[in-house]
């Protein structure tokens, strides 16, 4: 009998401990207290997972305190690792994050895998999600397993890796609809963890060579979606320049059959924002700089910036005194319609305008206001506050979509500037100064 545990209950980890508790026992294991016990009450801040349905699936499993594995389909989640001993399949999906040098942070896959390597038996099954560079389950985490264990890869316990695909707040493309890569140390790994897989994911599976080509896939998955967007980032500042607007370029452009609609933006996230770097780190060792892709990190990562300076200069232009212009920026989440600030640019936007010591504020009705302040010490308040010199619009958010120019005249001094960053009031804004990328 499977019998699965799921470490690291996030975005990734909660909607798959959730979908194989549909068939299995499942236990999702998580170093945060606080997420297990919200979990435990129904309660998934990350909005991935509805209330009811949380409830149920925990409920359906019928688990006392301590369940010492529950034979019933279900979940129950736990923060102690007595509760996962007696698995035999680990899915590992915790964060891989970079540090300030835009290094990849391993240390919750390294933590993970010792976790996992205290209570491994004989027999069982290690399948990583997690987001990382081709050869790091194989030389960064196994080792560890091998280590903590006792225990030898192939002839005691095996291991696979399956990319996570999914994409938090499309209600669409879900986990159980997107076909899912898989890839195991062995041939009977392969069959097994694609057998697992293919019971729970109704779009299918892809069995991939082995567990690095799996790996690349994914990283590959995000780096190209970074560089297309870095370079309709690039086209946004020549057209700038040019006076035209790329979405009307890119409206244009879209008519040909083979032209790839991407637009110009800021890109934050946990995803791709983060895992060319890794690609670039793993480049860096085999003794190859990435200059493509580590081109498009730059300009990315550069946006926020070139966006407040963008709002300097139409201040000034307006005949604005910066020390006295108030600017509201609607948006803080890295992505309309979550609730996720990780890597978000729109911090970018607003440190740059404090260092012309203009005045922010900033309001997103997705974002826990207590989080931001405490991860980038920004305040977000409920709703605009006053008169404001420029408005800031950073996120499609869909109730910003409903937006008119009504709505920003409400709070906009005179020659006030709207700045629509994903080009949402294109052709709709005459009263107001009108700048998109
Ligand atoms: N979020 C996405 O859209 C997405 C999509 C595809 C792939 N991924 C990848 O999936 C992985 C997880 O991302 P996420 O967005 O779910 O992260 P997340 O931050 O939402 O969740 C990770 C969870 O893991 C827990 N955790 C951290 N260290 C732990 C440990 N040692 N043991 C147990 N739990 C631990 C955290 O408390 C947290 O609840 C990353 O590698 C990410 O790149 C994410």
């Amino acid at each position: 009998m499977n019998k699965i545990v799921v470490i690291g209950l996030g975005y990734v980890g909660l909607p798959l401990a959730r979908l194989f508790a549909t068939k299995y026992p499942v236990v999702g294991f998580d170093i945060n207290k606080k997420r297990v016990s919200e979990l435990m009450s129904g309660i998934d801040s990350t909005l991935e997972i509805d209330e009811v349905i949380l409830k149920e699936i925990i409920s359906s499993c019928h688990c006392g305190v301590n369940p010492q594995f529950h034979q019933k389909k279900g979940l129950f989640c736990s923060n102690n690792l007595d509760d996962i001993r007696n698995s035999n399949i680990y899915i590992i999906t915790v964060p891989t994050p970079i540090d300030e040098y835009n290094q990849p942070d391993l240390t919750p896959l390294i933590n993970a895998s010792a976790f996992v390597g205290k209570v491994l038996n004989k027999g069982d099954y290690i399948i990583y999600e997690s987001t990382v560079y081709p050869g790091c389950t194989e030389e960064d985490c196994i080792p560890i397993l091998e280590k903590e264990s006792g225990l030898t890869l192939g002839k005691d316990f095996k291991v696979g890796y399956s990319p996570e695909r999914i994409n938090p707040g499309d209600k669409v493309n879900t986990l159980s609809n997107t076909k899912k890569i898989v890839s195991g140390c062995d041939d009977e790994a392969l069959n097994k963890i694609s057998q697992l897989y293919e019971s729970i994911i109704a779009a299918g599976i892809h069995r991939a060579t082995n567990i690095k080509v799996a790996e690349a896939a994914k990283i590959i998955e995000n780096t190209q979606r970074d560089i297309n967007i870095a370079l309709m980032n690039e086209l946004s500042i020549i057209f700038s320049r040019i006076g035209l607007n790329t979405y009307d370029v890119i409206e244009a452009a879209g008519t040909k059959w083979n032209f790839l609609k991407y637009y110009p933006g800021l890109v934050g996230g946990h995803c791709i924002g983060v895992d060319p770097y890794y690609l670039l780190h793993k480049a860096k060792q085999k003794g190859y700089h990435a200059q493509l892709i580590g081109a498009g990190r730059f300009i990315n990562d550069s946006m926020g910036t070139y966006i407040a300076k963008q709002t300097v200069k139409k201040l000034l232009a307006a005949n604005k005194h910066l020390l006295q212009s108030r600017v509201l920026i609607l948006g803080f989440t890295f992505k309309e319609n979550v609730a996720d600030i990780r890597n978000s640019k729109v911090a970018y936007i607003v440190k740059e305008l404090q260092s012309y010591r203009v005045k922010t504020n900033v309001i997103d009705p997705y974002v826990d206001m207590e989080n931001v302040m405490h991860e980038y010490q920004i305040e977000v308040i409920k709703e605009p506050a006053g008169k404001y010199d420029a408005i800031i619009v950073t996120v499609a958010h869909k109730e910003y979509r409903e937006y008119g120019e009504e709505y920003f005249l409400n709070f906009s001094t005179k020659n006030a500037i709207l700045i629509d960053v994903k080009g949402l009031y294109k052709n709709q804004i005459k009263q107001l100064s009108y700048w998109s990328l």
